[in-house]
């Protein structure tokens, strides 16, 4: 019944969702255009999804705690690839969105095996990643994904982000200097945001807000299955009505929001 009604909303959407004709707001259509519809191919993904096909056929089993859905127990490394990570289309737009925007600090809620994560890392050399995960061996393993893409500009954190949020965004890890900014300390912010872990109402709103305190007018946040469950329904709605959201971008598996001032308040259903 679940299954019939989420294919419903994506039916609709499919109906509502607009290309680059019906787009008027220059920042949006440009974005649309050359981030959102753009589909050029980069080094770094032929490489990662060489390692994600490597974690497809693994034999390997690992202890698995799951804060998001409450489950635990033995799982097949290959079965956590293929239901947790986030597909290649979609990777590889968190990797053209961080090309683009040139994010300094990235935040992930919800690393799982770290597809998401190599995405992110890929795309700006001169970002640092925070990516939070729940369960320990689910982290150990995803951190052995990073090590084997050569990937060093990612920090894992381990823990459930009811209280791994709140010590990242106050510990000062979001403040330290980057290569790009000459050494120089800065004020902890946040530029972008993944939001990929407990897909529940009340949880994604608090996250939310814990990390708005930290973002600024550029700052871009990402939220995944925005239409999975009612609960996240009711979530994105709440996040669009927000008084300093401004543009908001519905791709049905993923929900963009921006808070550019200069922009007039608009929520956009595109297709991707
Ligand atoms: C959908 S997976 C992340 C997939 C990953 N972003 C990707 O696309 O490759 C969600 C992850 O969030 C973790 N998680 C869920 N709720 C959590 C919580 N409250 N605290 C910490 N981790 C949590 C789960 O253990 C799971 O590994």
């Amino acid at each position: 019944m679940k299954n019939l009604a989420f294919l419903i909303k994506y039916i609709r959407y499919q109906f509502s969702a607009k290309t680059a004709h019906g787009i008027h707001s220059p920042f949006v259509f440009q974005l649309y255009n050359e981030v959102i519809n753009h589909k050029a191919n980069y080094y770094a993904f032929d490489r990662i999804e060489l390692l994600r096909n490597k974690l497809l056929q693994s034999n390997d089993e690992i202890e698995v705690k799951d804060l998001g859905t409450g489950t635990s127990g033995k799982r097949k490394i290959s079965l956590i690839a293929e239901r947790a990570a986030k597909n290649k289309k979609y990777g590889e737009l968190l990797y053209r969105l961080v090309n683009r925007f040139k994010p300094e600090i990235i935040l992930e809620l919800g690393t799982s095996l770290g597809i998401s994560t190599a995405y992110l890392a890929s795309a700006n050399p001169n970002s640092k990643v925070i990516t939070i995960e729940g369960c320990p061996s689910t982290a150990g393993a995803a951190k052995k994904c990073f090590e084997a893409l050569g990937l060093k500009n990612i920090e894992s954190v381990i823990g459930n982000f009811d209280f791994e949020l709140k010590n990242v965004l106050e510990s000062g890890i979001l403040a330290s200097a980057s290569p790009s900014s000459g050494g120089r300390n800065q004020e902890s912010r946040i530029d972008f945001v993944f939001f990929d872990g407990n897909h529940k109402k009340e949880p994604t709103l608090n996250y939310f807000t814990q990390c708005l305190e930290y973002a600024h007018n550029d700052s871009v946040f990402v939220f995944d299955d925005i239409h999975w469950s009612d609960e996240m329904e009711e979530a994105w709605e709440e996040i669009k009505k927000h008084p300093k959201v401004t543009v908001t971008i519905d791709l049905f598996f993923l929900g963009i929001v921006f808070f550019r001032k200069e922009q007039v308040k608009e929520n956009f259903i595109l297709k991707m």
